[in-house]
């Protein structure tokens, strides 16, 4: 449906909340239960205890839309569910840049995960990975039998391959890794149990002995790009022209190419987008997270995520590529209906291209993160969030927090007792 609609929405952030929620719901293929289920925060209290163990309660984060982003040609309103203010702004705004460009470019790999099994008190590594390879057919057609609905939508187990580590503290060790299409789905699951599976007949084979049978987060056999380009002209900021701002955002591109403690920072940045998404669609954001930052450790220094250049015409370019293992089957999507109400609003065909609009969302935030910090510095932004949030620690009512927050920060004054002062002072009014 959404082919036909834009995703910039100026002055979207202005729309009171029900407005917002009537235009997500005519933009995307949303209906009422899935709107009921963004103002519900979509889990019951039993529904909670289905989800782990120990249940005491629920705990509810924002959930927000970001807007201008056009990925492949396709406008998209992209969920977002995050605790951190300016997150979503940056995000749409940065959006907004790389749309004046055509928007982002991505691809990605066939979704295959990849599953290790831990062979120890093997006496002849060489001979052990020989009989492995000869029987490399039996053990993909075992593996395949714990394929169940993914085998039927086409996935299933693809290849192995052998990693030796001859000296290990716990003797010589020889890593089994399964690389398994999970299609739609992130794929631990079915991933593990095919490894459980495997793992007595991998074990006669070689004489060994099997221990650990678990995915790898690094799941580096499941890349995501995305690439975009940011005309010159939409870089001005007040102050500075877009010639030095596109010089200043490549300083600090580098500074991130060459330095651990900045790489962390900068990293952190693009994970405020992706993560926030992965939330929002129900998707394991630790198994992203560690996944992001094992790859941008593999060449055994820490670094960037991104790449930044200027092109022939001196156009800002930004390239991301990152492991990105999402699932739009399965998970948390069974049970909550808030992250069944974001996967409607995106809209997709496939586990790809959700992993795809992830890695345009880290690109964008990314961006938005070194245009504020290479122009204004990012405080100005946060401290007027932080002022509307002292204003509703100080006690204000929603409606007048906006006005308490505006008069904390034109009298340069963001603190709570001042905060409550002024709402005394509204109080009194007659
Ligand atoms: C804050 O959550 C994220 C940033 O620190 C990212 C960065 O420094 O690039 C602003």
């Amino acid at each position: 449906m959404n082919g036909k609609m834009t995703s910039a929405l100026p002055g979207f952030y202005t729309r009171s909340l029900t407005e917002r929620r009537a235009i997500a719901k005519a933009w995307g293929s949303l209906d009422a239960a899935d709107i009921k289920a963004l103002a519900d925060s979509g889990l019951s209290a039993a529904e909670a205890e289905l989800m782990i163990e120990n249940v005491i309660g629920r705990y509810s984060l924002p959930f927000a839309v970001a807007t201008n982003f056009r990925v492949n040609n396709r406008d998209i309103l992209v969920p977002l569910v995050i605790e951190e203010a300016s997150v979503v702004a940056a995000c749409s705004k940065a959006a907004k840049l790389f749309r004046a460009g055509g928007g982002f470019q991505a691809s990605s790999d066939e979704p295959i995960m990849i599953g290790q099994l831990q062979l120890l008190d093997i006496a002849d590594l060489e001979l052990a990975r020989a009989q492995l390879h000869a029987q490399k057919r039996a053990i993909l057609r075992l593996a395949d039998e714990k394929a169940g609905s993914i085998g039927t939508r086409g996935g299933g187990a693809r290849d192995l391959e052998l990693r030796s580590f001859p000296t290990s503290p716990a003797g010589a060790m020889l890593i089994l890794h399964l690389h398994f299409d999970t299609r739609d789905a992130m794929g631990a699951n079915v991933i593990n149990s095919a490894l459980e599976h495997i793992a007595p007949f991998v074990e006669s084979l070689c004489g060994g002995r099997v221990n650990l049978r678990i995915v790898s987060n690094l799941s580096d056999q499941r890349l995501a790009r995305a690439s975009g380009h940011i005309p010159l002209a939409a870089l001005e900021s007040a102050g500075a022209s877009g010639e030095q701002v596109a010089a200043a955002i490549l300083e600090a591109a580098i500074f991130a190419e060459i330095d651990p403690y900045r790489a962390a920072t900068h990293n952190k940045g693009i994970m405020n987008g992706v993560d926030a998404l992965v939330l929002a669609t129900g998707n394991d954001w630790r198994a992203v997270e560690a996944g992001a930052h094992a790859y941008a450790a593999r060449d055994g220094s820490y670094r960037s995520l991104t790449r930044w250049t200027r092109d022939a015409a001196g156009n800002l370019v930004g390239e991301i590529e990152l492991p990105l293992a999402l699932g739009i089957v399965g998970g948390a999507t069974r049970v909550q209906r808030a992250a069944r109400a974001a996967l409607k609003l995106l809209e997709l065909e496939s586990a790809q291209e959700l992993a795809e609009i992830a890695a345009a969302v880290g690109l964008a935030q990314n961006f938005a993160a070194m245009y504020a910090l290479a122009t204004d510095g990012i405080q100005s932004g946060h401290m007027r969030m932080h002022a509307r949030q002292l204003a509703l620690a100080a006690g204000a009512d929603a409606n007048i927090a906006g006005d308490i927050a505006r008069q904390l920060i034109a009298e340069d004054a963001i603190r709570l007792e001042r905060a409550k002062e002024l709402i005394q002072e509204r109080e009194q009014r007659p």
